[in-house]
Order: structure tokens, then sequence, then C-alpha cells
């Protein structure tokens, strides 16, 4: 390429930051990437080399050095030993049925043996093991190079650093996929919303997004899972099948699928497609379809790869549920950082179990990129089978009616003129004591994820702003029985019972205060860490913002912005008027650490299975009551608490004959 001018230079780094801005607020934010993972790599790789080329066009928040986000510095690139190729994928049967007629005359007269297993929707990882030891973790990449992961992928529970067993082969590269579990997703993107960050679109995005930190500490809360299922490169094991493979990784401590099928011929292989559509929501990761495996590999060996996939496999894939339905209107909310957010207003639809009538729109370049007009005919979706999307809109059943959106010049509650941040897509009301960022503060305040006060949910809180009893998260403090039986429609039993709840949230331990006071970034798990670190909400008060930032837990994001919101004469002031009310400011929380004596002390426990919770949650519940918990089953446990879809571990506790509990039975203990 010719060599620029100082000036082009300038312009195609603006150009290209901006390009790769979108881009990753389509592939992060979105699960909607619009080019391949290498005409971005291109893109990045011109940019990188033109900031090295002219040093002074750099800047700290170019995306080579950003990512998702959060800041990203390059992960050392790793080869692997055996290509990680993709493989064939398919929506119709017919052509699963051609691919099994293909393996048939490719292998005439033999019998074919396959192996069904989920396709699970994650990140593809490949780990190396020598002589049972973990040397790295690297991501799929271009297929042939990909990212040092080791870090991170360490702080996965089941990705063990060294193989157990008694036949660990000398050299094993190992092929898997990490994922973020279904409930972790909905507590990372709830956690996200209530800290005003936006939401993960699906498990896969929020597993590549966690992946990529650059801070283990940020990864391990994120509690990210693995599974494995396949090899590249193995030296000093002699496998023969695939179900050979797959049972000596789960021999050296690897969690593989529970549940895979074993069809013979082509009618057996599409009734276990059908059996695997049937059961696959009930588990812990999000999957998007069924694999098909030849089991030999003497077979696989005769098969052979093209290009870019085996010839010994195919993906088969479930379609997403999705529905049509109307879009009836836009409305924009405010959140409690003033953000405005579009969201569509439909026809209530059914899709993939519930009723949605709502769907965020995320911003105002989103609807204008997905072409999205007030009227339309739309195609919904459940992103991650959770939030739902408008996935598309059907241009052809235009009446011309329509109405293209246009994000409003003041803020729909305050009508306050809104402020577009230099280089940012959102829209915000800076209006400090807007009517709507304040309900929406106080919800968040009030709600069981932090203050827990019983009695003072969404319509309550419209109530008490709507008559002016609270200007601030204080003023519910200083709510009485007459203020609140001079409103409508009050009850005596009401009263009595928010009063009551507003009394109890006086007690509550200093975590659940810092992230009830709706600080920027800061969401449970950070306030958790906080508590534990400052004690008291004055040392935290008193903090620098350096200092926060050394705190592992928070870093170069979340410091400044702690540290920025104790220096607001307004939020110290609420504080104060916080403390006037008596509430806890860490002096009576309890000591953290486990109750010595406790109902489960000298007990150890193993959690399998999907639970109610994640096993985090249950597990730190177990070691608050003295217990230990550890990953494996062995002669020394004590209990094994098992949920649905529990496996080896299951199997492996009745052998040994331990005690295996029910949730039910685990809380009647409790
Ligand atoms: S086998 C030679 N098995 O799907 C390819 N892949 O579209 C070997 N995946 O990159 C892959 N679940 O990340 C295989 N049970 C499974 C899988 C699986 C998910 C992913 C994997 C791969 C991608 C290919």
């Amino acid at each position: 390429m010719p060599a620029l001018s100082p000036l082009e230079a300038a312009a195609r780094v603006a150009t290209l930051r901006r390009e790769l801005e979108e881009h990753n607020r389509r592939y992060y934010q979105e699960a909607a990437p619009t080019i391949s993972d290498q005409e971005y790599d291109r893109l990045y790789r011109e940019l990188a080399d033109l900031e090295t080329q002219f040093p002074e066009l750099a800047s700290a928040s170019s995306p080579t050095r950003r990512v998702g986000g959060a800041p990203l510095e390059a992960f050392a690139q790793i080869r692997h030993r055996a290509p990680m190729l993709s493989l064939d994928n398919t929506y119709s049967e017919e052509e699963v049925a051609a691919f099994f007629v293909r393996l048939e005359k490719l292998l005439p007269g033999q019998k074919i043996g396959t192996v069904i297993e989920p396709k699970v929707d994650g990140v593809a990882i490949s780990l190396l093991y020598e002589n049972g030891a973990l040397q790295y973790a690297a991501t799929r990449g271009d297929g042939t190079t990909g990212d040092d992961v080791t870090q991170n992928v360490g702080t996965i529970p089941g990705v063990p650093r060294f193989l157990k067993g008694a036949h660990i082969p000398r050299v094993l590269e190992v092929r898997g996929e990490i994922y973020l579990p279904k409930a972790q997703f909905a507590a990372l993107n709830e956690e996200r919303t209530a800290a005003g960050e936006p939401p993960f679109a699906n498990p896969r995005n929020a597993a590549a997004g966690s992946l990529k930190q650059l801070d283990p500490a940020i990864v391990a809360r994120r509690g990210l899972a693995a599974i494995f299922y396949g090899t590249g490169v193995v030296g000093g094991a002699d496998w023969q099948t695939h179900r050979e493979a797959l049972a000596a990784l789960r021999e050296c401590g690897l969690p593989i699928h529970e549940k895979i099928w074993t069809p013979a011929t082509l009618d057996e292989v599409l009734a276990a497609i059908h059996e695997l559509d049937a059961v696959r929501h009930g588990f812990p990761f999000e999957t998007d379809g069924a694999v098909i495996k030849v089991d030999s590999f003497v077979q696989r060996e005769a098969l052979g790869y093209t290009a870019k996939s085996p010839r010994w496999a195919m993906a088969y894939k479930y379609q997403p549920e999705q529905a049509q339905t109307r879009l009836r209107e836009i409305t924009v909310q405010v959140g409690r950082t003033g953000v405005l957010t579009p969201v569509a207003e439909l026809d209530p639809v059914l899709v993939s179990g519930s009723t949605v009538s709502r769907a965020t729109l995320h911003n105002e370049e989103e609807v204008a990129r997905k072409d999205i007009r007030i009227g339309d005919l739309v195609v919904v979706e459940k992103a991650g089978e959770v939030i739902p999307a408008i996935v598309a809109v059907d241009p052809t059943k235009r009446t011309g009616s329509e109405r293209v959106f246009k994000m409003p010049e003041a803020c729909p509650a305050c009508h306050t003129p809104v402020v577009r941040d230099a280089g940012q897509v959102a829209v915000r009301c800076v209006n400090a004591s807007c009517p709507a960022q304040l309900k929406r503060r106080l919800e968040h305040f009030a709600s069981r994820g932090a203050m827990d006060i019983e009695g003072l949910g969404e319509a309550m809180v419209e109530l008490l702003v709507e008559n002016g009893f609270t200007r601030d998260i204080a003023d519910i403090y200083h709510l009485t029985l007459v203020k609140l039986a001079s409103l409508p429609r009050m009850g005596a039993k009401s009263i009595a019972n928010l009063l009551a709840g507003i009394e109890t949230s006086k007690k509550r331990p200093l975590w659940r205060l810092i992230f009830g006071l709706g600080i920027l970034h800061v969401g449970a798990t950070s306030a958790r860490a906080l508590a534990a670190h400052f004690h008291l909400l004055d040392n935290l008060m008193a903090a620098s913002s350096e200092e926060l930032q050394r705190i592992p837990d928070v870093g170069p994001i979340v410091g400044p912005a702690i540290a920025q919101h104790f220096e607001n004469p307004g939020n110290r002031a609420i504080i104060e008027r916080l403390r006037q009310a008596g509430l806890n400011f860490g002096e009576a929380d309890e000591p953290a650490a486990p109750a010595a004596g406790g109902k489960f002390a000298g007990t150890t426990w193993v959690i399998t299975g999907t639970l109610s919770q994640p096993r985090e949650t249950i597990a730190e519940e177990i070691r608050a009551h003295g217990g230990k918990v550890s990953d494996s089953v062995s002669k020394k446990t004590t209990y094994l608490l098992a949920g649905e879809e529990a496996g080896s571990k299951l199997e492996k506790a009745g052998k040994l004959g331990v005690r295996i509990l029910s949730e039910a039975e685990f809380r009647q203990m409790l």
C-alpha cells in the first residue's frame, strides 16, 4: 500500500476507528456482526499499523486498545498444534439425510456408528496439556492461530490445571466450548442493567466478551463454564472411537456432555436430533443445534477433510423460534443514569414459551440500521432465549402509513433538552432532578437485589414521586403515616407494610446500601467487594480514585466513577440524611468469616446438576454455615447436592455410598 501523508493517515485512522467501533458494537452488544472475523481483523490490523507508523495519532480510546468497553492490550498469539476447523451447517433434515447417504457411499458395506451431541453456543477453546499439566488455553482465532487466554480460562472451575486418573496422555490438545450458563447470563445482565451498563444480547456474546477481559478477577466473577467434545493432537493414547475418547476425557477430569446419543441408522439420527431439541432447553447452556459425528476414528480417517471442515461431521441447526407481530409504537424510556432508550411496543405475541409485548431497541442508530418503522410488521425472536429482540421487518407489508422514528430532542419526562455525549450513540437527559430518573433510582434502591424494601415497588414509587413525597432516596426514610395516609387509594394495611419494610431495610448489610446508591458501573458483585474491603461506608467515601483502582475487583473504569459519586455535594448530602435516619453504614455488618461452629461444620459438599440458583450462590450458603465445598466426589464427600441433569458425579456418589440430597432436602436441612 502506498505510504499515506500524515493528513491522509489521520483521516483513515478516524474512519477505521469509527468502523471498528460500530463492528464491535454489532458483535459484542447485538450478536449481529455484519462482517467476517477475517474482514474485521484486516481493518483492525490496518489501524494498528497506522497507529505504529504515526504515533502522534495513537489514542487510549482507540478500538486497538479497547474491546467491548474494556481496555484490551493484545493477547499473545498461540499456534494450534492441529487446526481448529469448522463444521458444515444445515437447517434441513434432507441435508442430514444426504450427509448420511454420502457416508454410506464413502464407506461401502460398513456399519456406521454416529454420536449426536448438543452444539453448545459458546466460544470455541483449545487447551494443551503436557504430562497432565495445563500449558495454555487459546481461542480459535483464525483456526490456525488464536489468542492466549490461559489466565482467564484458569478462573473457570471446570477447567483442571492438572489432569487426573491413571491414563493421562503425554500430549493432549483438547477442544471444547466456554459458555456462560443461562442462569449466570440472566444474573449478569440484571447486574449490568442495574449498574447502568448495556446488557449482553446473548450468552455467547457474554462469554466472548468475558474471555477477552484483561482482568481475570472480572472473568472469575462472571461464572463461565466449560465443556469438551473433541481433541486435536494427542500423543500417548490409543482411542479408537469418539465415545472412547470422551470417556477418557471424563476420566481425566474434563467436563463432557452428560447426555449424548449413539444412533446407527438415519432414522435413529433424526429421532435423536428431535429428542435433543425437546430436552435442550433444560440444559444449563445455550444450544443452537445438534452435532452429528462418525464414531470410529478409522472411518473418520477414511472420510478425511475438506479445506474447512471434516467430512465425518455435520451440524444440524435448530431454527430459532420467531414470531411476527405489529410494532404499534416506539416509546422512549429514561434510565436511572438518564440514558434514553427506544422501546418497541408490540402486539402481544408468544415466542419461546412466553408472551412478548415490548422489546428494547437499544438506540436510535439501531432503529435506523434495521429500518424499523412504527406500524411495521416485525419479526421477534428471543436472543439467547431470554431477551426479546426485533430481528427484522417485513418491508413488503408496508402500506405507506408507517412512521420513521426520531429520538426526541427533549427528555420525555422532564422536557430538558437531551445531550449526546461526544462520540457516543447514547442520548442522555442531564437533569439531575428528572422525575423519570428519580423513579428508576428509587426503584433500584428498593429492589430485591439492593435494599429489598417490601411494599416499595414500581407503582408505589410512581405514587410517591408524582405526589412530591420523595425527591431522592433519603426521603424514603422521612415518610410518615400521616403523609402516606394522604395518598389516594392507600389502605392502613399497605401503609403499615411499607413503613415496616422501610424500617427493616435500615439494618441491611453495607453492600446492599452501596449497590442501592446506584453508583455508575457498581453492580452487586463490586458492591460486595467494596464492603468487604472498606467495612464502613465512611472509609469507602474517603478513598481516592487511585486507592480504589488498586482494589482487584474495581479497576480503571469503576474506581473513578465511585470517587466522582462521593465528590458530588448533592450525593454527600443524601448520604448524611441516610446516616441520620439510622441506616447501617457497616457498623452492624456480620463479619464475613464463615461460621466455625455452623450447621454444616465438618461436612464436605459437592454440588452438581442444574439447581434453582447458580452453584456458586448455593456454595456460599454452605460455606456460610461452616461447610466445605469441593469440585469432585470422593470418599471424603459427605453430601452430594444433585440438581436436574446430574450425571457422572451422581453415578460416582452412588457407587461410593455418598449421601445424595435433592435441593428440597437441602433447603429443609437449612
Ligand atoms: S466438533 C472439526 N462438537 O461449533 C470441528 N463443535 O461450527 C470440530 N461446537 O468451532 C467441532 N458444540 O466451537 C463440535 N459438540 C460439539 C460442538 C461444537 C459446539 C462449536 C465449535 C466449532 C463450531 C463449528
